[in-house]
């Protein structure tokens, strides 16, 4: 099993005064939900999620040797604007990863960063972003240690990923990725995230995911006050195991494409991830009326049309809309007809399962 120390750095050239690398890395979209975690970002179940491929995160880090070594320095510029709002999370995100990467204090970073989807849209950027910075420190390790392989360089990057922002850890690759120790996936571990190492079903390739922005404000809960209300939980240990026991499901449905059964293992898990909100103290709803006016619509749509049209929801109001490609053009004009109402000013994402972060 791989262990921490894998990851302690083998550097061999350290004189590299400067330079840059740019990064694009995509948003994923959990189908088993990762709510719970341990310490050091280990989480409580696996978790399995589709990368996403247009809603992503496009960060430039540029690295200048500076003079003394005691602390870490560095700037953001958020869509053309210097930005102290990350400042705190990318602090102890390098605090983390620090034993990983010795040369953070050694350089002065200038991270650039924007998103292809509206920052104010509720939709997690801190999957696409940890996950594209992650990438860009492992594109300066490399420089240092150009042995390094392909393999251990994305391990690499999923696992310093994590230790940003765990669902970030599933944004390294596509198209079906795994994180989190699993009985029956091989290879699964809670340190960083593997693509699903077995045959998926043709049903699955090139799945499509519409984003319905329903409320595009500020988290209410932050995903770190949201994992600690699973601490103590009277519901905890029964989520983790139906969790587990969802991943075993979904193993078979990707084997045999059997889309019914997909639609109720997801859409149970985005219910359930809700009702554990609800049922913490203190308590939260999440969703908002359209939100539940957007599922209401999405069942009616399946019963009468027979379309394998389902939903998914992260911790907050806009819906992911998932359906298969071939059923795509019906899809998306009952979407157009009868959802986008539902969206604040009419704003939705058309997406579609994408394969991972690239260099530019
Ligand atoms: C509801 O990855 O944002 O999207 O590790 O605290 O940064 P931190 O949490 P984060 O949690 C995401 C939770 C989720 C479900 C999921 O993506 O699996």
């Amino acid at each position: 099993m791989t262990k921490e120390a894998t990851f302690l750095s083998t550097l061999q050239n350290n004189n590299i005064q400067s330079g840059t690398y740019t990064w694009s890395s995509p948003s994923n979209i959990a189908l088993v939900k990762y709510w719970g975690k341990k310490e050091n970002q280990i989480p409580e179940n696996a978790s399995i999620s589709f990368t996403l491929d247009a809603c992503k995160t496009i960060t430039s880090l540029g690295f200048n040797r500076k003079e003394d070594d005691n602390q870490f320095s560095f700037d953001v510029i958020f869509e053309g604007k210097k930005n102290s709002d990350f400042k705190p999370k990318i602090e102890t995100f390098f605090k983390r990863i620090e034993a990983y990467l010795p040369f953070l204090k050694d350089y002065h970073f200038t991270i650039e960063t924007q998103n292809t989807f509206p920052h104010s849209s509720g939709i997690a950027s801190s999957a696409s972003g940890m996950s594209a910075l992650a990438l860009c420190l492992m594109s300066i390790e490399k420089q240092m240690n150009p042995d390094i392989t392909p393999e251990y360089f994305n391990q690499k990057a999923s696992f310093l990923a994590r230790l940003g922002s765990g669902s970030a850890c599933r944004s390294i690759e596509g198209d079906l990725i795994v994180w989190g120790n699993h009985e029956h996936i091989e290879g699964s571990s809670n340190l960083f995230a593997i693509k699903y190492p077995y045959a998926v079903h043709d049903n699955f390739k090139n799945y499509q995911d519409t984003i319905l922005l329903v409320d595009k404000g500020e988290k209410q809960v932050s995903s770190t006050v949201g994992h600690n209300l699973m601490h103590n939980h009277p519901f905890a240990k029964q989520r983790f195991d139906q969790a587990s026991e969802n991943m075993t499901k979904l193993m078979s449905v990707f084997k045999t494409g059997d889309l019914q059964e997909f639609i109720d293992i997801v859409e149970s898990e985005a219910l359930t991830l809700h009702a554990m909100m609800m049922t913490s103290m203190p308590y939260f709803i999440l969703m908002k009326p359209n939100t539940l006016k957007i599922i209401n619509a999405i069942w009616a749509f399946r019963k009468q049309s027979s379309l394998h049209i389902s939903f998914t929801l992260d911790a907050g109001a806009n819906v992911h809309v998932l359906y298969p490609e071939a059923e795509k053009a019906k899809c998306i004009e009952f979407i157009k007809n009868e959802l986008v109402a539902y969206c604040q000013n009419g704003h939705y994402i058309c997406d579609t399962i994408g394969f991972g972060a690239k260099p530019n």
